[in-house]
């Protein structure tokens, strides 16, 4: 595993922990972090005995958002290098978004700015009921432009609309409601919570729960005649693989599969 200045990264069997590690900036994001967070999630995804990444923030808030000095620092690039920085920074939530593994996320204290796109990004967001989320830019001249994509596949544009504009903060409960996050539990159940959602994918067959994620992405933006073929090639393939029968004899011959 290579080193790291800004995050913690530690294997708990086959779990990584992913953890943002600048508490006296409440995990502020700058060009670092950015760096390391895409070095952190192609290692995630390059290593076999990982099955499960928890993104989780050090100190008292998950994550304050990009990193307002580093912020006005790239405003004063050069225009094509601003674009690169901003390119990569938009690279960083795909990244996320995009791994292999499953990747559960653990929020508390404050998700505000890119900590909301940070929420957005991962695939089971689970938040204290306290953590305080908000999609501020606006309250700082600016708007959530690359890490909106990722939010209105969470909770829509109508929702946006409202909550983009108005830049108005919102706690965890609100969250879960509004679909940002899966669930929002009392913060002393935080970890207990975390710690069953990993053990829900970990009872699943690792190739399946790739192949979810790819399936969710295939099939959300094509009408119901246009899926058809593909979600019936999707089953036809998927039922045929090792992973599939192993699955099924486990179920029928009453055992636990192998991946468990
Ligand atoms: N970028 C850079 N520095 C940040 C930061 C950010 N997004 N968020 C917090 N910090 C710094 C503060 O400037 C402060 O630094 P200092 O100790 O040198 O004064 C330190 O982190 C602690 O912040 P503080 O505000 O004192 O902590 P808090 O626990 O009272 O409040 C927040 C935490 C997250 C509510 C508050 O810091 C905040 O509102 N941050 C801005 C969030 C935001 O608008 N993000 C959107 C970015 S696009």
């Amino acid at each position: 595993m290579s080193s790291y200045e800004t995050l913690e990264i530690a294997m708990d069997g086959p779990v990584r922990h992913v953890r943002l590690n600048r508490p006296e900036v409440r995990n502020a994001f700058n060009g670092v972090v950015v760096d390391e967070l895409h070095r952190a999630f192609a290692e995630a995804d390059a290593d076999d005995a990982t099955r499960v990444v928890v993104l989780s923030g050090n100190g008292k808030s998950f994550s304050a958002g990009a990193d307002l000095a580093w912020m006005k620092e790239q405003a004063g690039l050069p225009h094509a290098d601003n674009s690169r920085s901003a390119d990569h920074m938009a690279r960083m939530f795909l990244a996320i978004a995009r791994c292999k593994k499953p990747v559960v996320g653990r929020m508390h204290g404050h998700a505000l700015g890119g900590g909301s796109g940070l929420t957005a990004a991962v695939d089971v967001a689970i938040c204290s009921d306290d953590c305080m989320f908000g999609l501020t830019e606006v309250k700082l001249g600016i708007v959530p432009a690359v890490i909106s994509p990722f939010v209105l596949q969470k909770i829509g544009a109508g929702r946006a609309r409202t909550l983009f504009l108005t830049g108005e903060r919102f706690d965890g409960k609100e969250a879960q409601r509004i679909g940002l996050v899966y669930r929002s539990v009392p913060v002393e159940q935080l970890d207990d919570a975390v710690a069953q959602s990993v053990k829900e994918l970990l009872s699943a067959g690792p190739a399946a729960v790739a192949s979810a994620k790819e399936l969710i992405r295939s099939v959300a933006h094509l009408s119901l005649e246009d899926a058809i073929p593909v979600t019936s090639k999707w089953i036809a393939d998927l039922r045929a693989t090792d992973e599939a029968k192993e699955g099924f004899s486990a179920f029928l011959e009453k055992r636990k599969p192998t991946w468990m």
